[in-house]
């Protein structure tokens, strides 16, 4: 095997996330904070000399057999999509090292597919700019864009329209995941019956400054919220919440400043400004769930690294 790239793909959460009513298209605007963090997977990639095919190996921390079949992973349509736009028609050699759970709300097929974009434009010496790759991305989902900017961003439309937002933290993240796939479209669907049924109204759009301004706040004052969770909470399964009120209310008793779940779940996740408060509640939650994972903000992307 010849040279290669490895590239991180860091997870992310929503700190915020309003909801709007269903566009015509079938997606609904959104209004949210991404927060990019230090935790997900890697992926090492490199040139097949003789073929232009895609050979994707999959290894890590989440159960294999959560994980959807090569051809349907979002890291076999994106390269697919950078080979149709670039023209290149060199095969590649995948490894993918996967921490992320799936239906997890943390983004981890969408920063994958990210990944690989920035990876392949890299190796075939930059053709695109950063731009260009956002556009590719939208193709491959609603959450992709955000992963070639990464950092802190106020996202709309349907999660496409990136602006970054340079803000310093000092906060930890802890990340618990109870093992509960919940998938995105399930998600979208049950809140649209539930409002239809309620006559509940969405809430009004709170703008980029007000949302800024929160953010530089301490972390107490933060109401953020998560139109997906109040839905869960009132609406989903017995065990989907009960489950997230049990989590939720654990994080709030040990000390965390703020608590919710990311995108349309199921991890949930803690902001703690006081470290040693997040690392102690760490140990006790620690193998109680399936992922307990103490983390940070990332304030940009990592770039690929030519190995
Ligand atoms: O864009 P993506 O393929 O990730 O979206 C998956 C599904 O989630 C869409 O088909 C749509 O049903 C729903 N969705 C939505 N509004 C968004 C994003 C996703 O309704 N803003």
């Amino acid at each position: 095997m010849g040279d290669g790239i490895r590239v991180a793909a860091p997870c992310k959460i929503n700190l915020h996330l309003g909801i709007f009513d269903r566009r015509s298209d079938g997606y609904h605007p959104i209004e949210s904070i991404f927060q990019m963090l230090d935790f997900g997977d890697t992926i090492w990639i490199e040139s097949l000399k003789k073929s232009s095919g895609i050979e994707l190996h999959m290894e890590g921390s989440v159960p294999m057999k959560d994980v959807v079949p090569p051809e349907q992973n979002s890291i076999y349509t994106a390269v697919r999509l950078f080979q149709m736009e670039s023209g290149c028609e060199s095969g590649w050699y995948i490894r993918l090292n996967k921490h992320i759970p799936l239906g997890a709300g943390l983004g981890g097929g969408s920063a994958d597919a990210a990944a690989v974009l920035l990876a392949l434009n890299q190796i075939c010496g930059k053709p695109f700019s950063d731009i260009s790759l956002e556009h590719f991305a939208a193709k491959l989902g609603s959450d992709v864009p955000f992963f070639i900017k990464g950092g802190t961003a106020y996202v709309t439309g349907r999660g496409e329209r990136i602006s970054p937002i340079s803000v310093t933290t000092s906060w930890a993240v802890l990340l618990v995941n109870p093992g509960i796939h919940s998938s995105t479209p399930e998600a979208f669907r049950l809140l649209d019956t539930v409002r239809s049924e309620t006559r509940v109204c969405t809430k009004p759009l709170l703008g980029r400054d007000v949302l800024v301004r929160l953010l530089e706040s301490h972390p107490q004052h933060w109401t953020f919220y998560n139109d997906f969770l109040e839905v869960f909470l009132k609406h989903g399964t017995l065990e989907v919440q009960q489950t997230y009120q049990a989590i939720l209310r654990e994080l709030r008793e040990a000390g965390a400043d703020f608590v919710n779940l990311s995108g349309s779940g199921s991890t949930c996740f803690g902001v703690f400004a006081d470290h040693d408060k997040a690392r102690k509640t760490l140990q006790n939650m620690k193998g109680r769930w399936p992922l307990v994972e103490l983390t940070f903000p990332l304030a940009r992307k990592v770039n690929p690294v030519v190995e």
